[in-house]
């Protein structure tokens, strides 16, 4: 590959780790990093580091044209909890931030990687085996500029020929960076408090189930995706992918397999509870399975085994006692 990978928002949760796998696989100059905030210390992420906020053309366009970027995987977003306290802002990154990525994609000829979520769904989705097309009515901000976004690759690979893909990710599970301000984050602190305080206050209710998914997995379903030739390729923007399902209270019991003193007290948030509500128990990806392959590795027992593992020996204290 001759020409380079341009990440934005490659320090967030799924970024930190994206960089350092595309970087393994293509090479450590081949892959730049980009964020509005500046990465830690000198680490990896100091080289090839970019400072790039995506509603700014002209950050994009420079960024573009000095490293000969052919592929953009397009991470910077507000998720779900913080989008839904400050719904203006999440507006003008998720939506102006994809129309500016996308428009210097269509100038450039580079293709675009756009994770969509389970937050496109809404309440009159079905639940339970939620198909992959079906009604998309969110009643969240964050939801509404996932479905606009779906929609907007769509129309910029039909329209102008932008190569563009995306899945729908559920939510993901990692002991790297710490989630953006989510509404499945309650899954990754949970882990963080086991470990550190023994006990956790959980904002969702304890029989709240979602669709989740492991990091390696996530990280594996962008890499796969994106090296699929593109004839097969028939639903591009908006692949459900999923790995497995749990409540708050599933995930404690088997936390305790390895911690038997891990206690959880559940005190419930309105409105990450009312987000939680709305989203798949458990959707159907087998679209994504036929058309390019798509095959978890990891369920509740090993990515809980390999969560505590993580986190145990690397134990810094991030969480607050409660
Ligand atoms: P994150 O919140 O951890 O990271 C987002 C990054 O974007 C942050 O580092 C932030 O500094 C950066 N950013 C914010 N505004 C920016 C701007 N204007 N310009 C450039 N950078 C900006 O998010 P994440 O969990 O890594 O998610 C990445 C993408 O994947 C998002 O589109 C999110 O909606 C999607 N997604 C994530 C999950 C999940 O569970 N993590 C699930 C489904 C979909
Ligand atoms: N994990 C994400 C969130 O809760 C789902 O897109 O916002």
């Amino acid at each position: 590959m001759n020409k380079k990978i341009l990440v934005t928002g490659a320090l967030g949760q799924i970024g930190s780790e994206l960089v350092l796998t595309l970087r393994r696989k293509w090479g450590e100059q081949q892959v730049i990093a980009s964020d509005i905030r500046m990465p830690p210390g000198a680490g990896s992420f100091a080289d090839g580091f970019a400072y790039v906020d995506c509603t700014n053309l002209n950050q994009l366009r420079d960024v573009v044209r000095k490293h000969d970027i052919g592929a953009i995987y397009h991470l910077a977003a507000l998720l779900s909890a913080v989008a839904e306290e400050k719904p203006h802002v999440a507006w003008q990154v998720n939506m102006d931030g994809l129309y500016q990525v996308l428009e210097v994609a269509r100038e450039y000829g580079c293709a675009v990687f756009f994770p969509s979520s389970i937050g496109v769904f809404g309440p009159g989705t079905p639940r339970r085996n939620t198909p992959q097309d079906t009604l998309l009515r969110p009643t969240t901000m964050y939801g509404v500029t996932k479905v606009a976004g779906e929609l907007l690759c769509d129309y910029y690979w039909s329209r102008f020929g932008v190569d563009t893909r995306g899945v729908r990710f559920p939510g993901l599970i990692s002991h790297g960076a710490p989630p953006g301000g989510g509404t499945t984050d309650y899954a990754v602190e949970m882990f963080h408090s086991a470990v550190q305080h023994r006990r956790y206050r959980c904002f969702l209710r304890g029989d709240s189930r979602l669709d989740m998914m492991y990091m390696p997995d996530a990280i594996k379903a962008v890499v796969t995706l994106m090296a699929t030739p593109v004839e097969k390729l028939v639903h591009r923007n908006a692949f459900n992918v999923t790995a497995l399902n749990f409540t708050p209270e599933e995930l404690a019991a088997e936390i305790r397999r390895h911690i038997p003193d891990f206690e959880v007290e559940y005190r419930v948030d309105p409105v990450r509870q009312a987000i939680a509500d709305t989203w798949p128990e458990s959707m159907d990806d087998r679209v994504a399975r036929a058309e390019w392959g798509w095959q978890p590795d990891y369920d509740l027992a090993t990515l809980t085994q390999d969560m505590l593992d993580h986190l145990s020996n690397h134990s810094t204290d991030r969480t607050t006692p409660i």
